[in-house]
Formats: structure tokens, sequence, C-alpha cells
């Protein structure tokens, strides 16, 4: 069932995993300054599978690695860990891949790959009592915990010690009223501390909404109604609400059985759907369902309230198809377009519309995380070629106009600013670091953090850049001992929040 043309594009180039872990380095080579402000660990998180796949490769599968950068008093140390989850320590123990990944999920292989795990966990070959998560997609700091996240299972809980070491200290159940799933992407309220989250599952309820007060105590669970199961990578909250996004990409494992054929596939007749919530609803009774055009999400940048409008700035995909995160030099990436969009809800006429605010592709939109749910002026986003590098980030201007019939992404408009990683070089989603957390500068005024690797020179190094004026000349940049390879999203832990968790 391997591929016949070489190694499938997802574990090639810098796609593919390293084959250690790298223990903590220090006093690493910096050029320019590392200023104060980024005292503290900026993780990134991304699969870098241990053992080679059973049959297709996924980027969605492999095991979650955690490459950390420790800044302190100007100089930095490097490190990588694996997440210890459950399945790793398995498939460790085993010697080879046993459980199943997405790559598996296709044809009739895909049923066959369904039935044999069965089977091993019926005679006890493998366990499944502590989840079947990889704990590769993203990171987030609540309560005095790093989590390590993967939308197929809960949490786990990382510390980072002294010298910036990542140590996995096990699976958070909120003293075990965690039951099902936990998106990767969770929504911390910077004001009220409180953590929002959701999962979503194969069985009825398809999505449970949770919220966790600043004390990490989980409230009683939220049933949410939609007509199928779904692949619900993202959502959002204010103020006030929580938005909920049932889009078409549905669970049908009977579709596997066609040969070619995903568990998740895109139907791309459906309406998209949007549910809001008040957030601390104890029940779903007054949700407000809106439809706009057919499309994919996999993530929003933020949302928040305007009069009686809700205002929802996401990352929208056109023909969206999950296959492209397999084997991405396929036809089907000609048609697929992600482009960044603000979306309006209006919470008394039950209107919807929607406005495309760029040209493509940009993904992995961020903002400063003071303004969670709140109106905020800029996003920062990857901007991704056809092979899903990321070679340049973009800073919008949601306060200004974007230039109309633009194709690709240039300076102009809302596009405040464009930092150019530069020739055959490329990056990861870029973190926005405030110069001062919760003070009352400029939006902007702050640095974007984030690994790249140089594939003509063969290293990987991590980028400061200047978020104010986007300035090609970077603040600093940080030449790191081994390969950090392409993956998804990244935190900034402040020292503060070091400390805190230390105490745990
Ligand atoms: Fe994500």
């Amino acid at each position: 069932m391997h591929h016949s043309s070489g190694p499938p594009h997802f574990l090639s180039g810098n796609f593919a995993p390293v084959s250690q872990e790298t223990p903590p380095t220090k006093n690493l080579s910096v050029r320019g300054y590392l200023p104060e402000c980024l005292n503290g660990e900026f993780v990134r998180i991304g699969p870098n599978p241990k053992f080679s796949p059973l049959s297709g490769y996924h980027w969605f599968d492999g095991d979650g690695m955690v490459h950390g950068l420790r800044i302190k008093d100007g100089k930095a140390t490097y490190v990588s860990r694996y997440v210890r989850t459950s399945r790793l320590n398995q498939e460790e123990f085993y010697g080879g891949a046993r459980f199943r990944k997405v790559g598996d999920f296709k044809g009739l292989f895909g049923i066959l790959m369904v039935i044999y795990e069965v089977l091993r966990e019926k005679t006890k070959v493998l366990d499944f009592s502590y989840g079947l998560g990889t704990g590769n997609t993203a990171l987030a700091y609540h309560h005095g915990k790093l989590l390590a996240l993967n939308e197929r299972d809960k949490p786990y809980v990382l510390k980072v010690l002294e010298d910036g070491d990542l140590q996995t200290l096990g699976m958070l159940d909120y003293d075990k009223r965690l039951s099902h799933t936990f998106t990767a992407h969770p929504k911390v309220d910077p004001i009220t501390g409180e953590m929002f989250t959701f999962g979503y599952s194969r069985m009825p309820p398809y999505i449970t909404y949770r919220v966790i007060s600043k004390d990490g105590v989980m409230h009683d669970p939220v049933p949410i109604t939609i007509s199928q199961p779904i692949m619900m990578h993202d959502f959002a909250i204010t103020e006030k609400y929580a938005i909920f996004m049932d889009l078409p990409l549905y669970f049908k494992p009977e579709e596997m059985m066609k040969q070619k054929k995903r568990m998740f596939p895109f139907d791309p007749t459906k309406q998209a759907r949007f549910g809001i919530l008040a957030r601390y609803a104890k029940d779903e009774l007054l949700i407000r369902w809106f439809e706009l055009p057919n499309c994919y999400i996999f993530h929003t940048a933020n949302a928040w309230e305007e009069g009686d409008e809700v205002v929802l700035i996401v990352c929208r995909i056109e023909n969206m198809d999950l296959d492209a995160y397999e084997e991405p030099a396929k036809k089907e990436l000609e048609n697929f377009r992600t482009e960044l969009y603000e979306m309006r809800f209006n919470m008394k006429t039950g209107l919807a519309s929607q406005k495309k605010l760029s040209a493509p592709s940009v993904e992995f939109p961020r903002v400063n995380e003071c303004h969670i749910g709140r109106k905020q002026r800029y996003v920062y986003a990857a901007n991704m070629d056809e092979s899903a590098k990321i070679k340049r980030i973009v800073k919008f201007d949601l306060n200004a106009e974007p230039e109309p019939g633009k194709t690709s992404i240039e300076v102009g408009g809302n596009v405040r600013g464009i930092f150019d990683l530069g020739s055959g070089i490329f990056g990861s989603e870029a973190v926005f670091v405030p110069r001062e957390p919760g003070s009352n500068l400029e939006e902007d005024d702050g640095y974007l953090i984030v690994f790249a690797h140089d594939e003509n020179a063969g290293k990987s190094f991590v980028n400061v850049i200047d978020a104010r004026t986007m300035s090609s000349d970077s603040i600093a940049v940080v030449e790191l001992p081994s390969r950090v390879p392409y993956g998804f999203h990244g935190l900034f832990v402040p020292e503060e929040q070091l400390e805190e968790q230390a105490k745990f």
C-alpha cells in the first residue's frame, strides 16, 4: 500500500520527521537581540512520526513533537521532545506503528485497518483506555498548565523545566469531568481567565461545549445538536457568545468502502452553518443558526460583537479536499483556495453576510491575544505556496479595505506589511508577543516569533520580526543546532506563566 514514486510529500524534505529528540542545547548563536518581553519559552508543535506508517501518510498523522526555544535575558536554549502519549509508548514497546491513522482510513484497506485494530483491542494487544491522540496539533496555557492538544483526544499536560526541557506529565481529565475529545483550539478569555472549549464525536451528541473556570474547574457539558457527525477543528468566542461552525466535512465510514474515498468526505452542495450560543448557556435551547455559502474553515482568527452583529474573522476554504494534505501535488490544489474572510451574523434580523478580505492563500491566522473575543485590528497570517510551505508572514489591517481584483498577496489596501522569509526559506505559524502584556500599548506593538528552515543551507532557525513595521530586517535570528520540520501551531509562554506552572 506504499506510494510507488518515492516518499509521500509530507514525509520528504523538511516535512520529514527528525529521528531524535534534542536535549536542551544552550548558548545558541543570536544575531541581533532578544527583547525582554521574549523572556519565556516559545513552543511549536507538529507531527513527527516515530515509525513508518502502515499505509498512506496524512499530514495530520504523526506523533506530536514540541520544539522549544527557552529565552532568558537575551540568551537562547533549544530543545525538542515527543509528547509522551499512550499510543507512542505502546508503539515504542512493539517497535512499530500499531494504531490506525488518518492516512489509513481510505478504501477497503481502511475497513480492514479498523477491523484489525478492534481485534487488537479485544485481545488486549493494544490499550485504548488512555486515548488515541498524538498530541500533535496545538498548545494552550491555562490554569498553570501547558497543554499539548489533538482534537481526537484529551489534553496532555507538559511541564517546562528550569533549563527549558519539556516533560509530559500525563493526560488531563478535569477530575474525571472530561469524557469526550477536546479541540486543539480552545479559547482563553484574556479578561476573565476562563477557557472555552468543545469536543466532537462520531456518536450523538456530535458536539459538546464546555466552559472551564479560571481556577481550572470544568462546568457541565452542553450538547450541541447538528444533523451529522463532522470534523469541527476550531470555533470562536466573543464577550457574550460562543460560535460553532457546522461545515460539511462529514464523518462517513461507509464512503471508505468506495475506493479512494476518505472517512471525512466533503459535500460541496451543503450550506455552511454557524451556531451562536450565549457563552454561559446551560443548554442549547437559545442557539441561533445562520447559513452562508458552502465552505470549510480550519481556523478562526477572532470574533467580537458590534451592535446587533457578531463578527467572525476566518480563513475560508473553497473546494475543501482532505486528500490534499496527503499528497498535495494533485489537481485538487488548482481549485483549493484559502482566503481571509469577515462574516457577519445579525442577531436581530437573523441575516448573515460575508466579505472576502484577501487573495489566496493565507492560513494560520493569529492576533494579539490580549484581544480575544473583542474587536481588534490586526491579523497575522501565513502565506502558503502550492506545497503547503509557508513563504511569507502577512499583516492585515481589518480597519482598511482590501484592494479589489488582487490575485496574489501584495502590500496595499488592507495588507499593511509582508515579511518574506527569503528564497528557499519556509516557516511555521508566526506568534504575536506584545512588548508589554496587558498594557495600553498599540495593538501591534510587539514581535512576531517564528520557526523557519533554510532548505538551501539545511539549517533551521527562529526569526523575531518587528510586528509594527514588518521590516525585512529581523530583530533577531537564533540559529538552531538541529533541523525543525515544518509543523502546526505555536505558543509563547511568558516568564510569569513558566514560574506559575513550575509550582504545579
Ligand atoms: Fe489548527
